[in-house]
């Protein structure tokens, strides 16, 4: 187990470049599995969750390689049907094997994921989506047996659930109806960028797929798929994030290349309106601290409203801002680990059903926190950017799991951050 020491007080100045999607690049992987033939995915990060997948795929009989971002898959020899716990228990996205192996092999056993730090986080929708494509469903022993004996057929299926739409339950669906007979249409879909970059995907290798990125999505099921060649998006939660980063630390302003803007529109909009100066260009914004730093009240929503994966962010920059915010998460309301690790630096945040009330302080001081889950490591890592004294962070093996580098990257930007053995 690794920790961060991050030095605080560093004035952030130049460019950095965004990876790859995480979210988009594990359901893409994932896919692969619905052809024989070989895919090339440009962009997927090194972070230790794409690195599961690969495992599990490899568990599976994939063929894998990868070199400096490009993953090459041949899956034309699958021999099991199965994503055991002991690889599916360290990441949740795992279950989104489910749909492609269903497809593909007409079964899928997969292990029941179990809890999660951030909230309760049922895959009810996803097992009610593939039954209505004809699968039958049952669990036994912590793993769930999925099975469609004389394949998938196409239906009308409703999606959406208590807390809005599922992503990764979209995916999977999506993924199992290219290859079912007839045409399935999802109502209530996910609209996420990393939904319509799997789909993007799914119909380069041959899928018929039409209305990805709005909330129904109509998909006629085709008899097989191909290989295809494929880069990922950009990684819009890691450029939120250095967004954040900008607007508390930076010296002048910082260069967020590799980005498509419109992805974090809504982040921008709120850093814009607590006072930050941010230019956009076509694939790079530049961020700069406000003169006058103004709070705000965010909550969260599904795309294209505030996401989950930046409360925590918003959380740190809130904690040091004038003034009284507002964060309130709809989404997973229990998701605010991060705020009592950033009380121990002196942050007043009162969290309560879902929302934090954060009274700006002066200054965040060092102290010693430990990360909890990847957002919320994140947060830690952006509060000690400008916290008096050295603030050591356990357990960062949650930050290797969705950011690549991210000490590196902050170092060039002229942060001052040490990665030691615990
Ligand atoms: N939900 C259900 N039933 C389901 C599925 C979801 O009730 O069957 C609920 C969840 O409990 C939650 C809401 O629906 O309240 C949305 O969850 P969703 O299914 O959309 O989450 P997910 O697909 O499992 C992805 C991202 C998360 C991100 C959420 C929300 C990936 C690999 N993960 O998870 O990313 O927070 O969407 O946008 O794409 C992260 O990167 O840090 C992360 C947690």
């Amino acid at each position: 187990m690794e920790k961060f020491i991050v030095h605080g007080g560093s004035q952030l100045e130049g460019n950095v470049n965004i990876s790859g999607s995480k979210n988009a690049s594990l359901p893409i992987l994932a896919a692969t599995l619905l052809t024989r033939e070989q895919c090339v995915i440009r962009r997927v990060p090194d972070v230790s969750d794409t690195n599961y997948m690969l495992q599990i795929l490899q568990n599976l009989g994939a063929e894998v390689e990868r070199a400096s971002g490009t993953v090459t898959i041949k899956c034309d020899k699958l021999h099991s049907h199965e994503a055991p716990y002991d690889l599916v228990r360290k990441m949740r996205a795992s279950v989104c094997v489910m749909g492609p192996l269903l497809a593909r092999q007409n079964r899928a056993d997969v292990s029941l994921p179990g809890g999660c730090v951030i909230g309760d986080r049922p895959i009810d929708l996803h097992l009610k989506g593939l039954e209505g494509l004809g699968a039958k469903v049952h669990t036994e022993g912590g793993n769930i047996h999925l099975e469609a004996r004389f394949g998938l057929e196409g239906n009308v299926l409703d999606m959406s659930g208590k807390h809005g739409a599922t992503v990764l339950g979209t995916d999977n669906v999506m993924m199992a109806a290219v290859l079912a007979k007839g045409t399935t249409v999802i109502n209530g879909a996910a609209c996420e960028p990393e939904v319509v970059d799997l789909a993007n995907f799914l119909v380069s290798m041959g899928a018929k797929i039409s209305g990805a990125g709005t909330p129904r999505i109509e998909i006629e099921g085709v008899e097989e798929l191909g290989g295809t060649e494929h880069t990922v998006i950009p990684d819009r939660i890691e450029a939120g994030t250095f967004l954040v980063a900008g607007a508390m630390a930076a010296k002048k302003d910082i260069h967020i290349r590799r980005v498509f803007p419109e992805h974090v529109k809504v982040v921008t909009d709120v850093l814009e309106k607590c006072g930050c100066p941010i230019e956009i260009d076509e694939t790079t914004i530049t961020i700069g601290k406000a003169s006058t730093p103004l709070g705000a009240n965010i909550t969260t929503e599904p795309y294209p409203g505030f996401p989950t994966d930046m409360q925590a962010q918003m959380c740190s920059l809130f904690a040091v801002t004038p003034g009284i915010s507002v964060v309130t998460d709809t989404i997973f309301p229990q998701r605010f680990m991060h705020a009592s690790e950033m009380k121990r630096m002196g942050a007043d945040i009162e969290v309560d059903d879902g929302r934090a009330v954060i009274t700006g302080v002066e200054q965040l001081s060092a102290a010693p926190v430990m990360a909890s889950d990847l957002r919320a490591s994140a947060a830690l890592v952006l509060s000690a950017l400008t916290a008096k004294g050295a603030t050591e962070i356990s357990r960062v093996y949650h930050i290797d799991r969705g950011y690549e580098h991210i000490d590196d990257k902050l170092l060039n930007l002229g942060a001052r951050i040490d990665r030691l053995p615990a």
